[in-house]
């Protein structure tokens, strides 16, 4: 069957519902902004990176949006409605990987699935901490503690905790930044890979624009006077998961976010 192109741009992740819309989010500490006036969304299957300077409130932001912190004005919606408090349905990756270290890798898993609310039965659970730990590549170590993994070995856990969870939108703060250059780069890949095989949305915070470029369709610029940038990185580099960081369309790019990072 021929696909018209309207099939086609509906499939495109720009074109899917807002699954999360920051409004006006701002947040202050005795006084003294993190970050201000901040407004973006986050549709369907789209992958979106919050990119900017250290200090410049990501963190901050990141933890708004998914509600761990009260913002100081505006609101969250997630799904239409605003967001009061941490739901199942956002998960959450952090630069480091947070394993229990008296748990092994299919337990600490295993442990994202355990709340009595979630109400998953331990066959399914086992079911699914084994397809979360072979996506992220790690079924080999499962039953090894924490103490026996590599970094990127650790971050690989921390990814199939996150798969296993099902959740629709995941935010992750820098979860590769400790990690050496050969590894964060198969880590970057296998992210996008993973997002999109599960037609999930995430937003990555970063301040590598190399990182911001090689995961993300839209890349949102946070500026220190608080007015975001935006570019649409699949319009410019096409929507292939082995994007090519040597690339001419890779490096234009690259240079002219780098010229409007401040
Ligand atoms: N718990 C806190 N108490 C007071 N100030 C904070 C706290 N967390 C962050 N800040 C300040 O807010 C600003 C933004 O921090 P952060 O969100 O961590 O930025 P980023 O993640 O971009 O490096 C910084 O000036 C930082 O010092
Ligand atoms: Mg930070």
């Amino acid at each position: 069957m021929r696909r018209g192109k309207a099939a086609l741009a509906d499939k495109t992740p720009q074109n899917g519902a807002p699954l999360l819309e920051a409004k006006n989010l701002s947040l202050s500490y005795a006084g003294k902004y993190a970050f201000r006036d901040l407004s973006f969304a986050v549709r369907e299957r789209e992958i979106v990176a919050l990119l900017g300077k250290s200090g410049c409130g990501k963190t901050s932001a990141l933890c708004v949006a998914g509600a761990l912190i009260p913002p100081s004005e505006g609101e969250t919606l997630f799904e239409g409605e605003t967001l009061r408090a941490p739901t199942p349905k956002v998960s959450m990756v952090f630069q480091e990987p947070n394993l229990l270290p008296w748990l092994t890798v299919e337990r600490n898993v295993s442990f994202a699935l355990e709340l009595k609310s979630l109400r998953v039965a331990k066959k399914e659970r086992k079911e699914r901490v084994a397809a979360a730990l072979d996506e992220a590549g790690l079924a080999y170590a499962a039953k090894r503690f924490p103490n026996e993994l590599s970094g990127g070995m650790a971050q690989r856990a921390a990814l199939a905790r996150m798969l296993v969870r099902q959740a629709k939108l995941t935010l992750l703060d820098e979860p590769f930044s400790a990690l050496d250059a050969v590894t964060r780069q198969t880590m970057q890949r296998l992210l996008r890979t993973l997002m999109r095989r599960h037609s999930a949305s995430a937003l990555i915070v970063t301040h590598d624009i190399d990182e911001a470029l090689l995961i993300a369709d839209r890349v949102l610029l946070m500026r220190s006077s608080g007015e975001l940038s935006e570019w649409n990185v699949n319009a410019a580099l096409g929507e292939e998961d082995e994007r090519e960081r040597r690339s001419a369309g890779f490096l234009d790019l690259r240079e002219e976010i780098a010229a409007r990072l401040d």
